[in-house]
């Protein structure tokens, strides 16, 4: 017998700029091409996003003679799947992409997913750089180079670790962003101060008026800190095995709630807020978190407007989506939960029984 060995241990080095402003897209041509991030270009984006904003894009790379030819789909995560993935892939070989391409992102977390997927896998792997639109997308989905799509039997299920180039994140997208957008990626930021930050927590108290009006150096501060903080989660634990999981603060709840709706009756954000309220409720039951840091927990989250009462659930279906879950250990429940506002502690196993007494009192 033979035995031949295929060494293939690499070091390899994935880092990239986040760069946050106000007035910045004039300056991405000038920056990819300093970067030496692709020769060619194709701008992949939902309909929406392109209606708005598709041709801006494509006069500001003509200005420095770039074709930007535009790639679109149908917004929404009704989008986000293997048929489209498919179609993107045929329709950037069309345009002729090689190696050397780069694939620009614009859009909400859908797009930057689903982008990122095409540019992971087509030819094996070519640049692309992401430009969040949506507030959640700035702050949480653009970084870390989770992108992938959902397969009919569970969201997020297919797709790979894909870092991109660089990140353009401009405040001014907010502008025009829906207020339903603007809770979603609210929830997250929350979520963020409630784990890692109790400064930004109380920033937040303190100046969430100002960002629902949607002040632009409020956001400007907010903004930058929570890319910070997403992108030293990342650089710590890249895989998901240690910090990022920390990011799951309420959201086995909320997925559950998801997933027991269907999907159809609230947002991810307004689901993740109402499993912030239940993991906060948890932490104290477990005597690690004040009861007076759980009510200011709430209280934020209610002043921004997201939910913190559960409807009537079916109590069974909900323990049977949370056991299923990916962050769930041998069968067993566990949970992200709070020691202080600021600080969290993750893979608590908790007893169903326990899980029940907490939840019951939250539901309508
Ligand atoms: N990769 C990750 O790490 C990660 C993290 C969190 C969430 N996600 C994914 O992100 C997705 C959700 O992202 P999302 O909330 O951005 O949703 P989305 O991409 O569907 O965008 C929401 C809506 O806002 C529109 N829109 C986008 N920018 C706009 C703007 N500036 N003005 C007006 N309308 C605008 C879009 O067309 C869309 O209709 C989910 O699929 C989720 O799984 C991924
Ligand atoms: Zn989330």
């Amino acid at each position: 017998m033979e035995k031949i060995n295929v060494r293939l241990k690499r070091t390899v080095d994935d880092s990239y700029e986040i760069l946050v402003g106000s007035n910045l897209l004039s300056e991405i041509p000038k920056d990819l091409q300093k970067k030496g991030i692709g020769n060619r270009y194709a701008l992949v984006t939902d309909h929406n996003v392109e209606r708005l904003f598709g041709s801006r894009l494509q006069e500001i790379f003509r200005r420095e003679n770039i074709q930007l030819p535009i790639v679109s789909f149908p917004a929404g995560e009704k989008s986000k799947n293997l048929r489209t993935f498919a179609e993107l892939l045929g329709k950037i070989h069309s345009l002729g992409l090689d190696r050397k391409s780069a694939i620009i992102a614009l859009g909400g977390g859908v797009v930057g997913d689903i982008a990122g997927f095409v540019a992971a896998t087509y030819f094996r792997g070519i640049p692309f750089v992401q430009i969040p639109t949506t507030l959640l997308a700035m702050i949480d989905s653009s970084i870390g180079g989770k992108v992938g799509v959902d397969l009919e039997q569970g969201k997020n299920a297919c797709g790979a670790f894909f870092q991109p180039k660089a990140v353009y994140v401009d405040i001014d997208f907010l502008e025009g962003l829906p207020r339903k957008e603007l809770q979603s990626g609210l929830a997250e930021i929350i979520k963020h101060a409630l784990i890692f930050d109790s400064r930004l927590f109380e920033f937040l108290e303190k100046s969430l008026r100002k960002l629902i009006s949607k002040d632009k150096a409020s956001w400007m501060h907010v903004i930058q800190k929570n890319c910070r903080i997403k992108a030293a989660v990342v650089e710590k634990d890249e895989k998901e095995s240690g910090a990022r999981k920390m990011l799951n603060y309420g959201h086995t709840v909320g997925h559950a709630i998801e997933t027991v709706t269907r999907y159809k009756k609230f947002s991810h954000g307004e689901a993740v807020s109402m499993g912030m309220s239940f993991a906060s409720r948890l932490s104290v039951k477990l005597g690690l978190l004040s009861e007076k840091e759980s009510l200011r927990s709430t209280a934020l989250l209610q002043a921004a407007g997201l939910p913190v009462r559960l409807p009537a659930l079916p109590m069974g279906k909900m323990l049977e989506v949370m056991r299923k879950d990916k962050k769930s250990i041998g069968g067993k429940l566990s949970f992200v939960v709070l020691e202080r506002i600021g600080n969290a502690r993750h893979d608590v196993i908790v007893p169903e029984e326990l899980v029940k007494e907490v939840i019951a009192p939250l539901m309508d």
